[in-house]
């Protein structure tokens, strides 16, 4: 037996029981959540693909690494080696500890941001760009072209428009750009896998004008493997080797742990001036903790360095690109309307083109979310009008670029037969697409709507 066969490379050990509930229970409940999934509780849900952040399986290793946690307020072993693991990862000298990936955004863009900054980015994540607004400082996204086209296939579409970029530094001066930040892979923007040659040509693009590039990093071992595989001159380096020489071209990088770091919570910030660095601890020990050890525990860690290791295993990497593409596939194959290529860590359904009837303004990818949920307890996230519309000065209403719904895949969490199982919910909504309705919006916060913002049905 030799064959290429890519299977789930571990055995499972710990079992968590999922409840299994009726179409009826999930209809009421979902009403009493105001038609947001994420006002729903975890146990009314069968599977979770709402996302893959924080929601990993830890390895016998990281478990192990959770016991030798050393606890102590200053310079704790289990510091030092996340510490160590990451300089040796980024090549960065300064590494703040931070309790999740926003914590890092909000201390460095409260720096680098304010009033009359702007930063240029392949697309700003949702709390990137809330950190950055909140700072007081504009947001850009600059996709490339194709990023824009679901059905269009390319390779890296997850790159940022080097064009759009330049235009945008020369429109707002060099000196009110606070930053070029690269996503990788561009998770708003489909989970898609950002070329090296791109990010080169970030730093060629930061160099010229004597700026600053960080790398938002929290899914670079995904993004390393799509490099290997589709980017002349990679197929001889390892997954790690071509994630080092990534970072070598920042000056920075923020990280959500609780991606590719394979951990249920953490993140960091990485930096390579000191000036910087120092400015941004001081504010860590003010918001989030002493300077060794940010918001997280020793064991918490403990638990990072190691994933760190272990995400660029390249059988793991494999299994786990595997298994998202095969979802990908199954709906594509079927006429589900999806991003293509297959991302990383998701699959985003054209929620616009699955429910052509129903109108940017009346969120299609919220109805889309809503009958998963209802048909299947399968609870994903919207990525659409709901998430990024909003209405200009005159009232009128912008949408978001695309409408789509993400099914976020946790890692190492579910089986084939899980996957299987949403394909085939899938299937069934596909036979009741007309009979769907739309959504309007009873209740919004100011920021980061999506969170608690209740709906209800257009008639
Ligand atoms: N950057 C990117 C690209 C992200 O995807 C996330 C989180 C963050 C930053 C913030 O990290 O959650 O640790 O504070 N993404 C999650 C998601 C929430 O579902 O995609 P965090």
């Amino acid at each position: 037996m030799h064959a290429k066969v890519t299977i789930e490379p571990f055995r499972i050990k710990t079992v968590e029981p999922i409840r299994l509930s009726s179409e009826e229970e999930r209809k009421d409940w979902l009403q009493k959540a105001h038609y947001n999934p994420f006002l729903l509780t975890s146990d009314q849900v069968i599977i979770d693909l709402l996302t893959d952040s924080g929601t990993s399986a830890m390895s016998t290793e990281q478990w192990a690494g959770i016991m030798r946690g050393d606890e102590s307020y200053a310079g704790a072993r289990s510091w030092q080696r996340m510490e160590a693991e990451i300089q040796d990862l980024t090549g960065f000298p300064y590494i703040l500890p931070t309790h999740q990936g926003r914590a890092a955004e909000h201390l460095l863009y409260s720096k680098l941001g304010g009033s009359g900054k702007v930063f240029i980015s392949n697309t700003h994540f949702d709390t990137t760009r809330a950190n950055i607004e909140f700072s007081g400082a504009q947001a850009i996204d600059c996709p490339v072209e194709a990023a824009l086209h679901p059905e269009e296939e390319a390779p890296f579409k997850g790159n940022i428009d080097l064009e759009k970029l330049e235009e945008n530094i020369l429109q707002h001066g060099a000196e009110n750009v606070g930053a070029i930040i690269l996503t990788v892979t561009n998770n708003s923007g489909g989970g898609q896998p950002v070329s090296m040659q791109n990010a080169r040509a970030v730093r060629n693009m930061a160099d010229k004008y004597g700026l600053r590039f960080i790398l938002d990093a929290c899914r670079i071992a995904e993004n390393a493997y799509f490099i290997k595989q589709r980017e002349a001159g990679y197929q001889d380096k390892s997954y790690r080797e071509i994630a080092q020489e990534m970072f070598r071209l920042a000056d920075g990088a923020i990280m959500s742990a609780k991606k590719d770091a394979l951990v249920n919570m953490g993140g960091f910030l990485a930096l390579k001036e000191l000036d910087l660095a120092l400015q941004c601890r001081t504010t860590l020990i003010i918001t989030e903790g002493y300077s060794t050890y940010g918001g997280l525990s020793g064991r918490d860690m403990e638990a990072i360095a190691i994933g760190l290791r272990e995400v660029f295993d390249p059988h793991y990497l494999e299994y786990r690109i595997r298994s998202t593409t095969y979802v990908g596939e199954k709906l594509h194959e079927m006429g589900v309307p999806i991003i293509r290529p297959v991302g990383g860590h998701a699959v985003y359904i054209d929620a616009k083109a699955f429910y052509p009837h129903i109108p940017p303004e009346e969120f299609p990818g919220q109805a889309l979310a809503c009958q998963l949920y209802e048909a299947g307890g399968i609870r994903a996230c919207e990525i659409g009008s709901v998430m990024f519309g909003h209405y200009d000065e005159n009232g009128r209403f912008i949408p978001a670029k695309m409408e789509l719904v993400r099914l976020a895949i946790p890692r190492r969490v579910y089986t084939q037969s899980h996957m299987d199982y949403t394909v085939e919910v899938f299937r069934y909504l596909l036979d009741q697409r007309e009979q769907v309705q739309g959504f309007r919006i009873t209740y919004e916060p100011p920021f980061l709507r999506h969170f608690t913002a209740r709906f209800e049905k257009v008639n």
